[in-house]
């Protein structure tokens, strides 16, 4: 029997692991237990996602809701390494460049347990952003690298990574999205938020670089301008509406711009799908618009989705410039290959790899 423990913390997290988790499922010689660190907690970033999945919870929730970095980090690592000694893993699965999925390698690590890494080799190679930092040292921590396109491989093997360790199966958030499109219900949702198909822009912000005074100041200008061209939804991330209660920035909706809470997944593929256009500065985001055929602005300096970018089916903007790329790719079509993030079966063929393991 394989004995894995999947550590995840944050929304997009509990997506792709679901994911994968239905296939290990099918196993009979692994055993998956999912620890949730609990780096993010309110219903719509967390709980919500268990319920769309049908799963009622994981099977340790740590709990850990700290939002200084430093004490966060200290307690998941002292709280992760305890749950590795107690269950003694023979692998640990984590995800992406969150620091959960740092302080799950570096405890992984330092109990001496083989480490997954999924969404493994991206690079925006901005070592200023926390994610930067943490991705590169769960890479170099890492037996198994999972990579989600061609590309991530590359960076990892310009980095002396040795080949046989690198898997490419694909993106998981590419199964995701093919799991669940169909059950979007796209009239129900139009109705709930009144508004028209391809007649509005779906927004998203929450990266550290882009919550601070001046550029939230700066995006939001931007966006109201928009918004007497087009209506703007607006789910709002926690870290990005406590910034705006902190700087007091109340009654800036009008008709054409709604800020909401933060969406389930099915109704977030529901508002890209409907959607005239994305603006952006989300990872997961940015690759569900590609997979449903939606053009994106990046309010970001660098992606690490260059294989979007290249393919001209998005585009990096400074705040101010916003309204620009809106004109600017009003009518762009978008002529997708998701063969660059795999088949949509990159779940069953890393349970399948995890299985040889076994
Ligand atoms: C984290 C990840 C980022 C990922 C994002 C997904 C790190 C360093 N960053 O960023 O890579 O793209 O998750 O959404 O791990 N908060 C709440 N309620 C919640 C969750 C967060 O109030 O349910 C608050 C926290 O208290 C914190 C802030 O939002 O102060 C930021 O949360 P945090 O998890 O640190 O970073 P994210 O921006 O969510
Ligand atoms: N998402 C969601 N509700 C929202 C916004 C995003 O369910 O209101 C989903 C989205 O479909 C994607 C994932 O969350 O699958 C992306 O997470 P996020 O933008 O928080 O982080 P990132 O992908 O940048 O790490």
């Amino acid at each position: 029997m394989l004995n894995i423990l999947t550590i995840i913390g944050t929304r997009p997290q509990i997506i792709k692991s679901n994911i994968l988790s239905c296939e290990l499922k099918k196993n009979k010689n692994i055993k998956e237990t999912i620890v949730d660190t609990g780096q993010h907690y309110d219903y719509e970033m967390s709980k919500i996602f268990y319920e769309e999945f049908g799963i009622i919870e994981p099977d340790i929730n740590l709990n850990i809701r700290h939002s200084n970095q430093t004490t966060q980090i200290s307690i998941m690592i002292q709280k992760i390494d305890q749950v590795i000694q107690e269950l003694t893993p023979d692998y640990i699965i984590v995800y992406g460049d969150t620091n959960s999925t740092f302080c799950a390698a570096l405890a992984a690590s330092i109990n001496k347990t083989k480490i997954c890494h999924i969404e493994s080799g991206l690079r925006s190679f901005n070592k200023n952003m926390q994610e930067e930092r943490n991705r590169i040292v769960t890479d170099h921590l890492s037996e198994y690298l999972f990579v989600p396109t061609n590309n991530a491989k590359l960076n990892l093997i310009k980095e002396g990574f040795k080949a046989r360790k690198i898997k490419n199966y694909g993106d998981l958030l590419l199964d995701a999205s093919k799991k669940y499109s169909n059950k979007i219900c796209s009239e129900l949702f139009l109705k709930k938020y009144n508004l028209n198909k391809n007649k509005f822009i779906l927004l998203t912000i929450h990266r550290q670089e882009n919550i601070n005074k001046d550029t939230l100041n700066e995006i939001l200008e931007s966006i109201l301008k928009l918004s007497k061209k087009i209506k703007i939804i607006f789910p709002i991330h926690p870290r990005t509406k406590r910034l705006m209660q902190v700087l007091n920035i109340k009654f800036i909706e009008n008709i054409n711009f709604k800020m909401i809470s933060p969406l389930g997944y099915i109704d977030t593929l529901c508002a890209i799908k409907n959607s005239k256009m994305i603006i952006t500065d989300s990872g997961g985001v940015q690759r569900e618009a590609y997979f449903l055929k939606r053009f994106s602005i990046i309010i970001r300096k660098e992606t690490e989705w260059i294989e979007i970018l290249k393919q001209k089916s998005s585009v990096l903007v400074r705040p101010k410039d916003i309204c620009m790329a809106y004109e600017k790719f009003f009518d762009h079509k978008i002529k997708n290959k998701n063969i660059i993030f795999g088949d949509g079966k990159a779940a069953k063929k890393i349970a399948n790899f995890m299985e040889s393991l076994s």
